[in-house]
């Protein structure tokens, strides 16, 4: 087996392997050229140092690498059904993290689905430890019961430009996923600033497509965190009645029960995880 940098294979190559690995994925997640395009370039995804696991020409496996300064993400593994159990991921996990100790990264990131025993005894083996649960939800659009919030006192909109500011002051450490450079690296990007009348504030940026709105992040600025993040996402809905909404890799916190609120249902979780390498 030989491990290869992924650069020298094309997306429609990189695409077709990955969709490979995962025809028996816990969650359904294929993808075509263009979505791993975007993916690669939203998630700074570097195909150099990300690696193929190939046989006699034939792809058994592949895992991607995303660096940011000081740090790198580990993301697209997998490993095609019949090439299984041979010490293949290993491979892979080796050159991976060899490729951000050679860039001089404290830390590599990655996340698990929960419930893919595999892949988390993998990680385990290599040195990963849990840091924190996220939850990816969903919302399906209500057009008929969605009444105008009436603790509302003002409502802002902001541009792409004014959302990546808010997003670059958030408390918490951001997930990959939803951290200032992802969503800096995505297009159109909209934010709503709320007050309530009660002295309650906060924000919520999202990016809203022609059937769903995505992206979907709240930070609560002052007042309850549940009624704040609640009363955010009735705005955000007020505005796009038709929209399917989906919220990836939120934390498992005192805002959570406000997404609860305003309709979200858990669709699954993912389990963070880092090993530091400094
Ligand atoms: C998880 C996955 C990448 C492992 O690939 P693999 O090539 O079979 O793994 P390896 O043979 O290199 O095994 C390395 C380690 O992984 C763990 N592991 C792999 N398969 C396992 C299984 N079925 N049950 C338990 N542990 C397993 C073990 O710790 C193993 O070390 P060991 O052999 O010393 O026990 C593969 O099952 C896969 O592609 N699954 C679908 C996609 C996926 O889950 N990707 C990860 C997304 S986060």
């Amino acid at each position: 087996m030989e491990i290869i940098p992924a650069d020298r294979y094309t997306f429609e190559q990189l695409t077709e392997a990955y969709n490979q690995t995962r025809v028996d994925y816990l969650i359904p997640m294929p993808m075509n050229v263009a979505r791993l395009r975007e993916y690669a370039h939203v998630y700074d995804i570097d195909l150099s140092c990300s690696c193929v696991a190939v046989q006699n020409t034939v792809m058994l496996g592949l895992g991607m690498l995303g660096v940011r300064e000081g740090r790198a993400w580990i993301t697209r593994l997998g490993v095609l059904p019949s090439g299984r159990r041979k010490g293949v991921a290993n491979a892979i996990m080796t050159e991976l993290i060899a490729q951000a100790e050679k860039r001089d990264l404290e830390a590599v990131w990655l996340e698990v689905i929960a419930g893919n025993a595999p892949a988390h005894k993998l990680f385990h083996k290599f040195g990963f430890r849990e840091t924190r649960d996220l939850i990816v939800a969903r919302r399906p659009p209500n057009p008929d019961t969605a009444v105008p919030p009436k603790n509302i006192k003002r409502v802002t909109a902001l541009d792409h430009e004014e959302a990546i500011i808010l997003l670059s002051h958030r408390r918490k450490r951001p997930n990959w996923l939803n951290d200032t450079e992802s969503l800096q690296n995505t297009r159109n990007l909209s934010a709503l600033l709320v007050e309530l009348n009660d002295g309650g504030r906060g924000w919520i940026t999202y990016h809203a497509g022609l059937l769903q709105l995505t992206r979907i992040l709240v930070e609560v600025t002052a007042g309850d965190p549940v009624s704040v993040t609640a009363a955010c996402l009735n705005v955000l809905h007020q505005r796009h009645k038709r929209q399917d909404a989906k919220t990836e890799n939120i934390f498992d916190d005192e805002q959570w029960p406000g997404f609860q609120k305003a309709g979200y249902i858990e669709s699954f979780r993912r389990i963070e995880m880092v090993k530091k390498l400094k």
